[in-house]
């Protein structure tokens, strides 16, 4: 497994929250998510889209899918007789995006209460997995066997998109940075959804994939891109 040393650049702060408050924190989230993050995150989330090129007949999973928004996108972008996979720990996250997606007038959808821990999906299943503003809130010791497990349900060949908060200055420490830390440890789930800038390129290399590539998006809360591939020669069951 990776290791990660904090006090090393590119530096990232610890996460903070159980699993049980993180889902509590979004189950009420879900209310006013769209509203919010919208805004800080859409722009982001757009481009990162678009670098995944999704084609009509591609199989998408979406890991941490929210309120839905990008899943929206990706359903009208593919067939619809494809399913388009989508997966979340809260219920009422994916109650909202189950929704929306309905609203819209798509049906085919696939949607799975799961931990991303633990993804509940053969190997090899997808072409595309796309996930934003979610692995900034995995504890370090999460990401390297988080990405492992996005590898493995990849198809060989298959194209990675990640969005994350990030920072411009990997060793130093940044506004939200220190927001993060200064707040009591149990509010952070709710007020800032345990979410903080992270680096993701050489985890996402260290785990085999290739052609990784980062785009950083500054705003008020900087975002990097991260996309990657999964080699041709390189099976899963
Ligand atoms: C900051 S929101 C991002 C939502 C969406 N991807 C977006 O870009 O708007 C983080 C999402 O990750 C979900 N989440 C948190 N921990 C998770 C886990 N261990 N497995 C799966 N989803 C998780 C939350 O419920 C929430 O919907």
């Amino acid at each position: 497994m990776t290791k990660i040393d904090p006090q090393e650049p590119p530096c990232m702060i610890e996460a903070v929250g159980t699993t049980e408050r993180i889902r509590r924190a979004y189950d009420l989230w879900s209310a006013i998510y769209a509203k919010v993050a919208g805004p800080l995150e859409h722009g982001p989330r757009l481009r990162a889209l678009e670098l995944a090129g999704i084609q009509p007949l591609d199989i998408v999973l979406e890991v941490a899918v929210g309120t839905g928004a990008i899943l929206l996108e990706v359903l009208k972008r593919v067939d619809k007789r494809k399913i388009v996979y989508g997966t979340d720990l809260s219920p009422k996250m994916l109650h909202k995006a189950r929704q929306l997606a309905h609203d819209e007038g798509h049906a085919n959808l696939g949607l799975y209460r799961a931990d991303a821990r633990q993804l509940p999906f053969r190997g090899e299943a997808f072409d595309v997995i796309y996930s934003s503003y979610f692995l900034d809130l995995l504890e370090l010791k999460d990401m390297p066997p988080v990405l492992d497990g996005f590898k493995r349900v990849l198809r060989p060949g298959g194209r990675l998109v990640l969005v994350n908060l990030s920072k411009e200055y990997a060793d130093k420490i940044s506004w939200i940075e220190r927001f993060y830390l200064w707040l009591p440890a149990a509010w952070v789930p709710y007020l800032l959804g345990s979410c903080r800038p992270v680096f993701m390129q050489e985890l996402v290399e260290a785990q085999g994939f290739i052609e990784v590539k980062r785009e950083f998006i500054r705003g008020l809360t900087h975002s990097e891109i991260v996309t990657a591939r999964k080699p041709s020669n390189s099976w899963h069951r």
